[in-house]
């Protein structure tokens, strides 16, 4: 370790923060399903990497959907089950994020952090991270610096309302305390569309059950 003052700083600087955008195979099918067009809501967005969804090209074990950005990267995903794989990609017609700390996809030191924070031996993920930031760069999405709860109405007043308002996560309410995480779930009850990927998203436990899709070679629960 040459430089440990440099190394303290970056450490007391920032925060753990991941963005992976292979996440966005497994949202692609419910929103594909709601009423179109979309405005896409995403809290602890990080640096907007799941919020391009219909940006990015999919390859669910040999069903193809094209994305809109034909640079962008191909997420490989393996249904199980009776999963609704859509033909096209959402009509997205507005969409914003929310973090504590939005990371900039054209700042070189926020993607090298984000870079730095991928598993190691997680094949593909950071060429996918340089990817999808390169997508993120072409088409950079609205960040607002901000908490989950406190600026969801702000945010959301924003939306259009001819569109469908999704307020969606990943892999962020581990960070939440559990209040906050119950407050968050009654603030974006029905009627509101919610979407969540992850364990704990302040809903009563339910039987478990086998997953309806399954990436490769990501596993969603890692973060
Ligand atoms: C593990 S990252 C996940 C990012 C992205 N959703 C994904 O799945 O790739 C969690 C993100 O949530 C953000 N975060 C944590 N607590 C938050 C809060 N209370 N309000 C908004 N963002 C929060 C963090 O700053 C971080 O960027």
């Amino acid at each position: 370790m040459d430089r440990p003052d440099e190394l303290t700083g970056v450490m007391i600087a920032r925060r753990t923060q991941t963005n992976e955008a292979a996440r966005c195979a497994v949202l692609l099918p419910a929103l594909a399903a709601l009423p179109q067009p979309l405005a896409l809501l995403e809290v602890g967005a990080s640096a907007g990497l799941t919020l391009l969804p219909d940006l990015y090209s999919y390859d669910y074990a040999g069903h193809r959907v094209d994305g809109l950005d034909t640079q962008g990267p191909l997420l490989a995903c393996r249904p199980c089950g009776p999963v609704p794989l859509p033909g096209a990609v959402p009509d997205v017609a507005w969409r914003a994020g929310i973090d504590l700390n939005p990371l900039d996809a054209g700042d070189e030191a926020d993607i090298a952090w984000l870079a730095c924070l991928v598993w190691p031996g997680e094949k593909g993920r950071t060429e996918r991270l340089h990817a999808a930031a390169g997508v993120a760069r072409r088409h950079p999405p609205r960040l607002h610096r901000g908490d989950l709860l406190d600026d969801l109405p702000a945010v959301a007043a924003q939306a259009p309302p001819d569109a469908t308002l999704v307020v969606y996560h990943t892999a962020v309410l581990a960070y939440v305390e559990q209040a906050r995480r119950q407050a968050f779930a009654a603030a974006v009850a029905a009627p509101r569309r919610r979407v969540a990927l992850q364990r704990g998203a302040g809903r009563p436990p339910r039987r478990r059950r086998g997953p309806a899709t399954q990436r490769v070679p990501v596993d969603p629960r890692r973060q």
